[in-house]
């Protein structure tokens, strides 16, 4: 009431007519503005014979009397208003909103759009003045209610936030860095917009929880955010079985947990236990179990942690099965050839075994017996085996023994020396020495007859095929072997009947 008694007062001070219906305008009756920031007022106006002036048109605005916040002679505004205002509408084409800068707490109003056309027609809307609220900090901008957010897949997420200063929005920035975003300037009416940011990225599971923030700010340097906590839905990762104990003795009982990090929790559980190369599904979907009586070849488990989004499966865990040492029955004592002794203790033991070699009831001592012993981990590429061998040429009596000691406990056995293997090796000694022996004595004999051929060799020849035995009766022992020979090699007889001759003289 006491406004439209202002604004009587003002058209009677002003010296202007009356506007009728002819003159149009169309401006908010109220909007609101940011302390610091910037305003327009939006305005749309038109008088009779519009494009008759748009040559010669003013426009200004104008608060109470004649206080002019905007006016074509810059020396006509108010001092709180100079600099800080500017009409930035088109007059020609009907626009005559108002810029405010910088807008300070007592920016009310109300405002008022004036024409002027010089020396012809004039006036002052009063009837559609223009109040402003000032609000001293900006309201917080809004994040679209999220849909549901899956790690990997593509996801849209909206920032808002409202303005009425069209020249200078306020700009959106998001706490997100690796994505896209675009920005759209949506018209809310009466002179509000509202600043719209869509951002575009590919959540990880690793975004889970973290804080997604968008900011605004304004023109004049105000700022404001918001932000949702993300609950990114992904399947189970880090899927591990956790267990308290480092070793466990077989035959005892073991917790297994099957840990695993995931969004929503998981749901479902499923055990597996590997024994060589099968894979045994258990029965237990919970997710701890209790397993019986762990033994050396079932001591490898996995599980498989599921949620909503998938189900993922463990490592294989290998349990530390602690047994008594086990000597294997591939273990033996060979003898090679060349005469040399090899035993193989082959044990399997967790812990790994100290084994020892006992040799004719004692320790093994190698000055003593001329063997000598060594590891190998791990032979046979199969885990927990050990092998100590013995090896020497020595011979030896007594059987060799092998024992093996871990903390659960011993076993020990012992070795036959492979007699047979014995047998042939002195019999190949024995053939051997013959040979030499055999092979040295015709190289005697073979020298000497060369040395008779130098001397008369075809003489020779006729001679002891026609010699009659007295003659022969009367040549030394020497002569005799020598003539049996030659007759021997002449009829190509058997090198043994040599021998045999040899013998019987
Ligand atoms: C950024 O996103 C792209 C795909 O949206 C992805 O391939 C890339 O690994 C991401 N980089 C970082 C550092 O997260
Ligand atoms: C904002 O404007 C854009 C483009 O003009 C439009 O696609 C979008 O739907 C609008 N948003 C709202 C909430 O009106
Ligand atoms: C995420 O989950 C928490 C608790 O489960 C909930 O308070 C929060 O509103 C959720 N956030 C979103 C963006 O859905
Ligand atoms: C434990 O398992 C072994 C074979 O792995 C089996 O011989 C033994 O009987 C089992 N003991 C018990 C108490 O189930
Ligand atoms: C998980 O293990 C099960 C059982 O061995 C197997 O059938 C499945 O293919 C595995 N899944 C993956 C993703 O490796
Ligand atoms: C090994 O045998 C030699 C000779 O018999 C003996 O002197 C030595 O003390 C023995 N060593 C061990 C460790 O028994
Ligand atoms: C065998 O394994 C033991 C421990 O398990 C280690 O001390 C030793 O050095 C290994 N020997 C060889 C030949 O690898």
């Amino acid at each position: 009431m006491l406004c439209f008694q202002k604004l009587l007062v003002q058209c009677v001070f002003l010296k202007v007519i009356c506007l009728n219906d002819d003159y149009k305008i169309k401006v908010p009756t109220s909007m609101s503005a940011l302390k610091g920031s910037c305003v327009v007022i939006p305005c749309e106006f038109s008088i009779p014979d519009h494009e008759k002036y748009t040559e010669s048109i003013l426009g200004m605005w104008h608060y109470d009397w004649a206080e002019y916040v905007s006016h074509p002679d810059s020396s006509k505004v108010v001092t709180r208003f100079k600099k800080r205002t500017a009409l930035i509408g088109d007059l020609q084409k009907h626009d005559c909103s108002l810029k405010i800068d910088e807008v300070k707490v007592d920016d009310i109003g109300p405002f008022c759009f004036r024409f002027e056309v010089p020396g012809i027609v004039k006036g002052s809307y009063f009837k559609h003045v223009v109040l402003i609220h000032i609000s001293d900090s900006p309201g917080a901008p809004v994040i679209n209610c999220l849909p549901e957010v899956k790690a990997g897949v593509d996801l849209a997420v909206t920032c808002s936030v409202p303005h009425t200063c069209l020249t200078n929005p306020p700009i959106i920035t998001w706490s997100y860095t690796n994505g896209t975003f675009a920005v759209y300037h949506n018209k809310t009416g009466n002179g509000a917009w509202q600043v719209y940011s869509v951002l575009k990225f590919v959540p990880l599971a690793s975004d889970h929880k973290s804080r997604l923030t968008c900011t605004a700010k304004f023109w004049g340097g105000k700022q404001a955010d918001t932000s949702v906590l993300l609950n990114v839905t992904y399947r189970p990762k880090n899927v591990n079985i956790e267990y308290k104990e480092s070793r466990v003795k077989e035959g005892a009982s073991i917790d297994l947990r099957c840990a695993s990090d995931s969004y929503p929790p998981a749901s479902r559980y499923q055990w597996y236990n590997v024994i060589g190369d099968q894979t045994l599904r258990l029965p237990q979907t919970s997710a701890t179990i209790y397993v019986h009586n762990v033994s050396r070849n079932s001591r490898a488990f996995f599980c498989t942690s599921q949620n909503s989004e998938g189900l993922t499966n463990s490592t294989t865990v290998r349990l530390n099965v602690e047994y008594k040492p086990e000597i294997l029955s591939e273990s033996a004592c060979t003898l090679d050839i060349t005469g040399q002794l090899t035993c193989q203790c082959i044990v399997d033991s967790n812990p790994p075994p100290e084994i020892e070699w006992c040799v004719s009831g004692s320790n093994l001592n190698e000055s003593n017996t001329g063997l000598k012993s060594f590891s190998i981990n791990n032979s046979r590429e199969q885990q927990n085996t050990v092998t100590k061998v013995l090896q020497g040429w020595v011979p030896f009596t007594g059987n060799p023994s092998c024992s093996a000691t871990n903390t659960q406990g011993k076993a020990s056995m012992s070795f036959k020396r492979p007699m047979s293997d014995l047998y042939i090796y002195i019999a190949i000694v024995v053939a051997a020495v013959l040979i030499i022996a055999i092979g040295a004595g015709l190289c005697r004999l073979r020298v000497k007859r060369n040395e008779r051929k130098k001397q008369d060799p075809k003489i020779a020849f006729v001679n002891n095929y026609e010699q009659p035995k007295p003659e022969r009766n009367t040549e030394t022992q020497d002569d005799v072997m020598n003539d049996i020979y030659e007759n021997v090699q002449a009829f190509e007889v058997d090198e043994d009947i040599y021998v045999n001759v040899n013998a019987n003289k």
